[in-house]
C-alpha cells in the first residue's frame, strides 16, 4: 500500500506471517547502525544489512564490467595458475606452499599472473587474466590485504602510452556502468559513508558538475566534458609536492592522495627509477644530470592514482633484451635459472608488449566510498586475521 511516511514509497500490509528461521538471543545484529569494525567481526552476518548489500551489488557490477570491457575489445580471457614457481614482483613477499616434496621444488601462491600472461600475449596478442592474488607483505594498511583480486591485461606490439589509454578507458567504462546501474546504492553510500562519492566519480569521468540555478531548485547539473587524465613523471610529481626530485624513488600513500587532491582527479604517475623497478620493466635510457644515486635511468612504468585511494593500477612496457633481463635479475637477487622459460620468450621470436595490473578491490573502494579494503571484500584475508 502507499506509504504516508517520508523516504519510502510503499509499505507492506501483513495478513499472515510465517517465521522460516528464527534467531536466538545471541544474534548480534541489532536494529541500529553498527560500527564497521564491529561488522568486520560479523562477516557471516554483515551481508544481510543494507550497507554491505549495496557494496556487494556494486562489486558484482565492477567484476562484470571489467570482463565485458575486455571481451568487447576482443581480448582472450586466460585463467592463470595460482600455484607458481616464481616470485615475479621482486618487492612483494610470497606465501610458500608445503609439503615441499610435492613439486620437488619450492612453490608459492601467485603474487601476479603477469609472467604467464606474457606467454600468451606472444601467441594471442591481447589477453587478460582476472584472479586471486596473494601477498604476505607485513602491511596492515587500509588498502592492503593478503588475498586480493587483480585483473592483468597484456598487449603485444603496444607501447606505454597505449597501456595507459586502455587503463583509462577500462576504469571509465566501469565507472560509467556503476553510475548507470546503481543510482540507489550510490545515493545510500553517499548519505552514510562518503558525502563526496558521486562528485568524485563524476569528476573522474570528466563530467562538469555545476548547480543549475535557473529553475531555482539548485539541482545538480552534470555536463559532459572531454579530456584525458593527467600524466606526470615521478620526478615532476616530486617537484609539485615539494619533495627532493633526485632522491624520491616512490610516493607514500599520503603523498599519492595529496597529488590527486592537487590535480583534482585521477593521475598517471610515470617513469619510476629503474633501480627500484621490478626486473621485467623496460628501461628508458635517460641520464639525469642531477641524480646523485643509482644510474639515473628510469623505467617505462606507470601507476594510476585515484583520489582518496592512491594506487589502483601498476604497469609497464616489458624488457625484451634477454641480456638486460638477466642482469636485472642478478641485481635484484633473483635466480635466473628459475626464469629460464621467461628469458626464452625473448630469445625465440619475441615482440614488444605492455601490460598492467588493476587492483579490483581498490577500484571497488573508489566507487563505494568505503575507506577500508576489508569492507569491500566478502570474506577478507589480512595480516593476523583468518576467521571463517
Ligand atoms: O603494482 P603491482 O604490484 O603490479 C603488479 O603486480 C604487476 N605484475 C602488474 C602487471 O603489470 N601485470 O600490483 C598491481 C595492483 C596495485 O596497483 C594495487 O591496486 C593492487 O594490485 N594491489 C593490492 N591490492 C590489495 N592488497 C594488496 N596487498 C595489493 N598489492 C597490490
Ligand atoms: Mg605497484
Amino acid at each position: 500500500v502507499r506509504s504516508p511516511g517520508k523516504q519510502q514509497a510503499v509499505e507492506i500490509e501483513c495478513h499472515s506471517l510465517e517465521v522460516v528461521g528464527s534467531v536466538t538471543e545471541a544474534y548480534p545484529m541489532q536494529k541500529k547502525g553498527h560500527s564497521l569494525s564491529f561488522l568486520r567481526e560479523q562477516a557471516h552476518f554483515r551481508s544481510r544489512g543494507n550497507l554491505f548489500g549495496a557494496v556487494l551489488r556494486i562489486r558484482n557490477t565492477v567484476f562484470r564490467s571489467v570482463n565485458e570491457y575486455f571481451w568487447q575489445a576482443g581480448f582472450l580471457h586466460l585463467t592463470a595458475p595460482t600455484i607458481t614457481s616464481s616470485q615475479c614482483e621482486g618487492g612483494s613477499v610470497p606465501f610458500s606452499l608445503s609439503p615441499l616434496s610435492f613439486f620437488n621444488q619450492p612453490a608459492y601462491l601467485s603474487v601476479s599472473a603477469q609472467l604467464h600472461a606474457e606467454i600468451f600475449a606472444r601467441s594471442h596478442t591481447n589477453v587478460f587474466t582476472l584472479g586471486p592474488t596473494y601477498r604476505a607483505d607485513p602491511s596492515d594498511s587500509p588498502r592492503h590485504v593478503a588475498e586480493f583480486w587483480m585483473c592483468e591485461p597484456e598487449m603485444a606490439f603496444r607501447k606505454m602510452e597505449d597501456g595507459m589509454e586502455v587503463a583509462e578507458d577500462l576504469v571509465k567504462h566501469v565507472l560509467t556502468d556503476v553510475l548507470r546501474s546503481h543510482e540507489e546504492e550510490l545515493a545510500f553510500l553517499q548519505q552514510w559513508q562518503e558525502p563526496s562519492l558521486l562528485d568524485r566519480i563524476h569528476r573522474a569521468l570528466g563530467h562538469e558538475i555545476g548547480r543549475s540555478d535557473e529553475n531555482g531548485e539548485g539541482k545538480n547539473d552534470v555536463k559532459q566534458q572531454q579530456g584525458r587524465w593527467h600524466r606526470m613523471t615521478l620526478e615532476e610529481s616530486a617537484q609539485l609536492l615539494g619533495l627532493n626530485p633526485t632522491t624520491t624513488k616512490d610516493l607514500s600513500i599520503a603523498e599519492e592522495k595529496e597529488l590527486c587532491d592537487k590535480v583534482q582527479g585521477p593521475i598517471f604517475l610515470t617513469h619510476f627509477p629503474s633501480e627500484s623497478s621490478p626486473f621485467y620493466m623496460k628501461t628508458k635510457d635517460r641520464k639525469h644530470q642531477s641524480c646523485s644515486e643509482g644510474n639515473g635511468n628510469v623505467s617505462l612504468s606507470f601507476d594510476l592514482l585515484m583520489p582518496s585511494i592512491g594506487e589502483v593500477i601498476g604497469g609497464s612496457e616489458r624488457e625484451d633484451d634477454p641480456e638486460i633481463l638477466l642482469s636485472n635479475m642478478r641485481q635484484t637477487g633473483l635466480n635466473p635459472s628459475e626464469y629460464e622459460w621467461y628469458v626464452a620468450l625473448r630469445q625465440q621470436g619475441t615482440v614488444p608488449s605492455v601490460g598492467f595490473g588493476l587492483g579490483m578491490d581498490r577500484l571497488v573502494m573508489f566507487v563505494t566510498g568505503m575507506t577500508s579494503i576489508r569492507d569491500v571484500i566478502p570474506i577478507p584475508r589480512a595480516m593476523g586475521s583468518l576467521h571463517y
